[in-house]
């Protein structure tokens, strides 16, 4: 056949078309698929910065050991501040009466009513309500803070019941579960340090925290005494111990994260005090301020930090604790997007918004079984406004939360091994095994299922296969309320005074 100059030229500009067409797809396969590859080099890079093999977190263990006893020994010797709780007495069971708790520590905060019913009579009655705090309040004034509680407060003791036992003449007593560092000055009073997550109220720092607490209460017409002042960490190892005496650790793993345990008196020489009868003294340690050039830190963790209402502070809380885990991964996945156009040509603007993307949502995605990850799709969508998310891409969003997450979980296993070897509980003991139960609470630890099994797991193979038989993790479920009632009650301006 032979064809005329038009067909041939039509031939040739169809072939010319073809090949471009064809380049076009190439380039653009290429373009992808180095887009991808440095998208990948990104997810190493995280991978490896934020490794935490054994050696590391036995580093990481002794360096918190080493900081434990430098914060014991004199004040401020130490990021960790290991501060004295005045709790030398942990409940025993046979608290009795009708008391009060406030808890106060993250974005929501509780008030509690519990009646006990002494020896054998265990918690006979408790009723609590929750009170979500608004977020310009936590950077408000302490009048508008404490007022906002009292009110809430006042609302609850209105509702108290007949049936309540309250011995006539006699005034209603409150445990104080304020969980921020507090330089203790009695178990009933207390300076506030600072404020974390996400708090910044100036006016309250070096404030007595319960005489602020006293007059909001005053103001709305609430007649109750403040009989202890505690930290979250210390109200759970009280709740704990009343449940169980074996328990001598409590860690707290939620919005922020910290842990206190029981250190013998004498081994803590910045303690002027009287030497306590049992011996004993519950220290908060704020581990969240912990801080060691063996934590594996990234230019992410950097930048938030720099960023953040507390720079240089809590450097520990910030990599391991649900108020920063959400937020890192949302960096990660900006610059991706932002460097390698990893969800298109544009950043999705809801990408570039800090804290959007909150732990409770990375934890859904990271615990998404669905064969195509349904969850994540949908959070990116709703959260991020990022849609039709490949599987492929969906699968790399998993793979972030997983680093994250183990890099928290797996950290905060060498914080507790740093405790346990404080306290020489890590190895081996002759004879009858001698049991270390460690309290835990916080949402994190309680929702965050992949992260609370990596923690437990990494505390077994940290202290070995011998010592983990010895070492039970328990959850002691919003513990620290019911333990600051327990510490009010035994701290009651009513208890009778039996020296034996
Ligand atoms: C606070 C601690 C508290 C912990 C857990 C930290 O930010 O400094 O006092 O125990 O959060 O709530």
């Amino acid at each position: 056949m032979v064809m005329g100059k038009v067909q041939v030229g039509a031939a040739v500009i169809c072939a010319a078309t073809v090949c471009a067409a064809a380049a076009l797809i190439v380039r653009h396969r290429m373009r992808c698929s180095s887009r991808w590859a440095r998208a990948m080099a990104i997810v190493k890079e995280l991978e490896e910065k934020c490794g935490t093999p054994i050696a590391k977190l036995k580093q990481v263990a002794d360096a918190m050991t080493v900081e434990m006893h430098a914060g014991l020994a004199s004040e401020g010797g130490s990021k960790l501040k290991m501060i004295i709780s005045y709790v030398d007495n942990l409940p025993t069971g046979d608290e009795k009466g009708l008391f009060y708790a406030l808890d106060l520590g993250g974005t929501n905060f509780r008030a509690l009513r519990v009646q006990l019913g002494g020896k054998d009579g265990g918690i006979v009655n408790q009723e609590f309500t929750e009170v979500s705090i608004p977020p310009n309040l936590m950077v408000g004034s302490s009048d508008a803070l404490f007022d906002y509680i009292a009110a809430a407060l006042a609302k609850f003791v209105a509702e108290e019941g007949e049936d309540s036992e309250l011995p006539p003449g006699r005034q209603r007593e409150l445990g104080f579960t304020f969980s921020f560092p507090v330089m203790q000055t009695s178990i009933d009073s207390g300076t506030l340090i600072r404020w974390t997550k996400g708090f910044s109220i100036d006016d309250t720092v070096g404030q007595d925290v319960v005489a602020e607490l006293a007059k909001a209460m005053g103001r709305h017409g609430i007649e109750m005494r403040v009989s202890a002042l505690v930290n979250d960490t210390i109200g759970t190892l009280a709740g704990g111990r009343y449940f169980n005496k074996d328990v001598l650790v409590a860690v707290i793993l939620g919005t922020g994260t910290n842990a206190a345990y029981v250190e013998r008196a004498q081994a803590i020489p910045k303690w002027h005090g009287p030497l306590p009868k049992s011996g004993e003294m519950v220290i908060n340690m704020e581990w969240g301020n912990f801080r060691s050039s063996h934590l594996p830190l990234t230019e992410y963790d950097h930048a938030m930090d720099t960023e953040s209402l507390n720079p240089g502070e809590q450097i520990f809380e910030k990599i391991t604790s649900g108020m920063y885990l959400g937020e890192i991964v949302r960096r990660v996945l900006c610059r991706m997007a932002e460097e390698v156009a990893f969800f298109g040509d544009t950043v999705p603007p809801k990408l570039k918004v800090p804290f959007i993307l909150r732990t409770p949502e990375m934890s859904a995605m990271h615990h998404d079984t669905s064969s195509d990850l349904r969850v994540v799709g949908t959070k990116l969508k709703d959260i991020l406004e990022i849609s039709n998310t490949s599987l492929k891409t969906r699968k790399v969003v998993v793979e972030l939360c997983n680093i994250v997450a183990t890099r928290g979980a797996r950290l905060a296993a060498a914080g507790i091994l740093g405790i346990l070897k404080k306290m020489g509980r890590d190895t081996p003991r002759e004879g009858e095994i001698q049991k270390t139960v460690i309290a835990m609470d916080g949402g994190l630890y309680e929702h965050y299922t992949e992260f609370s099994k990596c923690m437990e797991n990494t505390v077994n193979e940290l202290v070995g296969e011998e010592v983990s038989k010895s070492i039970d993790i328990i959850h002691s479920n919003d513990g620290s309320g019911i333990g600051a009632a327990l510490l009010a009650a035994s701290h009651s301006q009513y208890l009778e005074v039996v020296d034996s």
